[in-house]
């Protein structure tokens, strides 16, 4: 049995696609188990750049088994616009797409809110991706919401829709002043999609143990990062699911017992998209460096995303919180020509120097960071795939980050595409 969790260990983005990509090689089956369609795994193979929001990265390789867990929050419109718009590539999902029958829906009235919801907090907004998934989890939560299964049930579908549209047109007509959604037209749009879901629809909590007693090797691919996690994060401002380990049981239904490695991956600095603390940020020429040579763009959203140091603070919670066996260390050669890097190794709060994750959002909001100064270099490290051919300060900054946060690297990331990657260890092996 080899069963690994791959998460995200900052805010996000830090490269899951290519990694995930990647390690699908060695997989056979790749199962998303929280979010939505507001992840954005890149993955560049040859000249071609994929995205993928809501199908797991692993389907880019033939034969692979993908599966979109209970803990996936399911837009049915955005799933179908990605399957075609794969299918217009040459690859079929046909057959080896798996969607949780218990998985949640996310309904046009869940968009209207998260966008409008986010209006109200002037200043205290949140930075939504917009894509309904807040609201979604929140009728989850409420256990008000309609899942895949009940799109299977018309009658039940309807009553379910027609029930929480009195209070979501109410919220939204009443509260916001903007239109609300009509029954039929929603039913109708929903119906349409139920025809073309319904060849997807599994139980995958039983697909997937039986894909373990074959002794079948799973990727769990995590989207988002630690620090959006809704219970682990930085909260508020965090996304609605569990980002980190955990979700990857809750989310599919697999023990505990069932996972062996938990592979974090991280940039060789920071970004953030979206408001929220972010105590290493760097708001000078030197961000605006890390944000051209990295293309620090949302890969959703297209927005500009905020630059700063690596975080020590940050990832040792993370490799705590999400019991990480290793690293992945991604775009080193984003650092490559900086004469000098800085290391976050602690805050400063009123004269309280913190070594470990602060909770209170003020803390974070507020404190200084400590700064750890290494010695930059000047060769270039983009598609490096040998550890010794890197510069001798890349290793000696990367031994220092391994050592501090307290896990073992795996895999070091120079460049964007498929290849271009430093494997220290497969974890699959
Ligand atoms: P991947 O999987 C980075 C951020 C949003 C916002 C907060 C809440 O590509 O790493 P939401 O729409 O989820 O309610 O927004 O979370 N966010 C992400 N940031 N990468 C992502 O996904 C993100 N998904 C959501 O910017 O701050
Ligand atoms: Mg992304």
């Amino acid at each position: 049995m080899m069963n690994l969790v791959v998460i995200g260990s900052q805010w996000g983005d830090e490269g899951k696609g290519k990694i995930v990509d990647l390690l699908s090689e060695s997989a056979d089956y790749v199962i998303r188990y929280q979010g939505g369609h507001n992840a954005g795994h890149t993955v560049v193979s040859g000249e071609t750049v994929i995205v993928l929001h809501l199908i797991p990265t692993g389907l880019l390789h033939a034969g692979k088994i993908g599966v979109i867990g209970n803990g996936v929050v399911v837009d049915p419109g955005a799933l179908l616009e990605e399957i075609d718009a794969l299918s217009s590539r040459g690859i079929s999902v046909s057959g080896r797409l798996f969607i949780s029958e218990a998985a949640h829906l996310i309904m046009p009235y869940h968009k209207a809110i998260d966008k409008e919801s986010e209006k109200v907090k002037g200043t205290r907004k949140i930075g939504t991706t917009g894509r309904g998934i807040g609201p979604a989890y929140a009728d989850k939560m409420a256990r008000i919401g309609i899942r895949v299964v009940d799109l299977l049930d018309p009658g039940l579908f309807r009553e379910k829709l027609a029930t929480n549209l009195v209070e979501m047109n109410y919220f939204l007509e009443q509260l916001y002043k903007v239109k609300g959604f009509d029954l039929e037209k929603v039913y109708q749009e929903y119906m349409e999609y139920a025809d073309r879901i319904r060849p997807y629809i599994a139980d995958t909590t039983l697909l997937i143990d039986e894909a373990i007693g074959r002794g079948r090797r799973l990727l769990f691919e995590g989207a988002q990062g630690t620090h959006l996690d809704v219970d682990l994060g930085t909260y508020p401002y965090v996304t609605s699911s569990n980002a980190t380990a955990g979700g990857a049981c809750t989310g599919t239904g697999v023990g505990p017992t069932k996972i062996n490695e938990v592979l974090g991956v991280a940039k060789a600095y920071t970004t953030r998209v979206g408001s929220g603390p972010f105590p290493s940020e760097l708001n000078n020429e030197m961000g605006e460096m890390l944000r051209s040579k990295g293309k620090e763009f949302g890969a959703t959203t297209g927005r500009p995303r905020r630059c700063g140091w690596f975080d020590v603070v940050l990832l040792r919670y993370s490799v705590r919180v999400n019991g990480l066996t290793s690293l992945a260390i991604t775009k080193l050669d984003v650092l490559d020509g900086f004469p000098e890097i800085q290391v976050c190794v602690g805050y400063e709060f009123e004269g309280k120097v913190y070594r470990e994750m602060p909770t209170a959002l003020k803390t974070l909001e507020k404190c200084t960071p400590i700064y750890e100064h290494f010695s930059g270099w000047s060769e270039p490290t983009t598609g490096i795939t040998s550890y010794d051919r890197l510069p001798k300060n890349a290793k000696t900054y990367l031994e220092a980050i391994s050592e501090k946060v307290g896990c073992r690297v795996d895999l070091i990331s120079t460049s964007s595409k498929r290849g271009e990657t430093i494997v220290l260890r497969n974890p699959f092996q």
